[in-house]
């Protein structure tokens, strides 16, 4: 265990999978009502199949719900069968943040889960980010957060893969509800292997290990990851995070669009003689419809930098495949994307004076090149310092003529509900 700045102790990862059941008895003389789509996205289920299975469209009593969680088509998303009614059921209040703005950008210091709850439903046109990994990084100023299936830990922290994966499609699932019905998210997200192993706060402290430079004994180090009484994946085996991210989003109604593979131009060395090396990562796109707003022409019309065409690596053919260069991790942040990377999907998914949201946005690359390529910017990160990076990076970019068309010059001028 260890305390950071703020006093949060992050413990070990030990894989425990929660022994537990639905208790059908609780719930049967309950009388709440819901509507079909309040229901679809937490049963992994299509609203027509929902009417299907139950014969009629219209509301939906608890017994209908039970109903649909023993259907042999039921799917968790990010709730566990036993947790659904719970959820159905709770009040859910959005809670106040801490925040900076300047003109057309706004950044928000907190916890992502609640951050969101102040954004207006329908008003982001592009959501672009890199969550952190599961069970690698320890980030600074990490904060516990209360999760809908009862686990209560750091994002990334989670005591299996499949907790990492329902906290993911939580947040993916608060994120359709900002998103513009033409809107794209583009979510990127390396795999991780279910191994026993020491987390650390970057890839240089890592490469660092590797080539036998760390002094520090196993019991030293701030948290250990343990691959031991996983409920089914052996020591070494590779957890297929990223598609399970996907094919759960696609059940709580969100459209997949592509499984991208950022195939990176340089790559952590990893020393295994039993399985080829990791040299990239993915960002899956994902829609509400079927026709998302997509500009393909940017990828010819915007410079390398903010993710147009890498000549020499890439062919003139958007495909997915995207051969991009890693950040140089220069100003302070372990976990960084290039810039080119959020470049190329805001350019894609995007006109100028669009909004463009990143929950996660570190130190800011995001914001870099929303802010050069003329789009409104929202950012959220839980680290005070993390933010102040991004600040000064994205205030440092040249204004485009955005801001002046817009008179985008105060937090007003952005889509906030909440309390701020
Ligand atoms: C992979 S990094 C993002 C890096 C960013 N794309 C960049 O280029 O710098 C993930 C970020 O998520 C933040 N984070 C972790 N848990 C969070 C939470 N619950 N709410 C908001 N931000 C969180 C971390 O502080 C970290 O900066």
């Amino acid at each position: 265990m260890v305390a950071l700045n703020h006093g949060v102790q992050l413990p070990d990862i030990k894989p425990q999978t929660p022994v537990a059941a639905l208790d059908r008895s609780a719930w049967l003389s309950r009388e709440e009502m819901f509507s079909i789509a309040e229901v679809a996205p937490l049963v992994g289920m299509a609203p027509t199949f929902i009417a299907k299975v139950l014969g009629r469209r219209g509301h939906l009593t608890v017994q209908d719900v039970l109903t649909l969680l023993d259907q042999d088509a039921f799917s968790e998303t990010f709730l566990p069968r036993s947790k659904v009614l719970d959820y159905l059921t709770a009040d859910r209040e959005a809670s106040a943040v801490d925040h900076q703005t300047t003109a057309a950008h706004l950044l928000i210091e907190g916890n992502v889960t609640e951050a969101l709850d102040l954004l207006e439903p329908g008003s982001v046109q592009c959501v672009v980010t890199s969550t952190p990994y599961w069970g690698l990084r320890i980030y600074k100023d990490s904060k516990l957060v209360q999760w809908a299936d009862g686990e209560e830990c750091a994002y990334g922290h989670e005591q299996t893969p499949e907790g990492f994966v329902r906290h993911s499609v939580q947040i993916l699932f608060q994120l359709r509800n900002v998103l513009a019905e033409d809107g794209s998210i583009w979510w990127n997200i390396m795999d991780s292997y279910n191994t026993r192993t020491q987390i650390r706060g970057n890839a240089a402290e890592a490469l660092r290990a590797m080539q036998g430079k760390d002094s520090k004994s196993w019991a030293d180090h701030a948290a250990r990851r343990y691959s031991a009484g996983h409920s089914y994946l052996k020591d070494g085996e590779l957890s297929m995070i990223p598609v399970q991210i996907a094919q759960r989003a696609s059940r709580i109604g969100l459209f997949v669009k592509s499984l991208i593979t950022w195939a990176k131009t340089s790559s952590m060395p990893e020393p295994q003689n039993s399985r080829v090396s990791r040299g990239s990562e993915f960002v899956i796109h994902l829609t509400k419809t079927r026709t998302p707003k997509f500009d393909r022409e940017a990828y010819r019309r915007v410079t390398p930098a903010l993710g147009g065409r890498n000549v020499g690596y890439e062919s003139d053919k958007l495909a997915d495949v995207w051969v991009l260069p890693t950040s140089s991790g220069k100003n302070g942040h372990g976990a960084q994307f290039p810039t080119a990377l959020p470049g190329r999907c805001i350019a894609l998914s995007t006109a100028p004076n669009d909004l463009v949201l990143d929950p996660f946005v570190g130190s800011g690359n995001s914001g870099v090149a929303a802010r050069a390529l003329g789009r409104r910017f929202i950012g959220i990160d839980v680290s005070p310092q993390y933010i102040g990076i991004a600040e000064t990076a994205i205030s440092s970019v040249p204004q485009s003529g955005f801001a002046a068309a817009t008179n985008a010059s105060t937090h007003q001028d952005l889509p906030m509900t909440g309390e701020l």
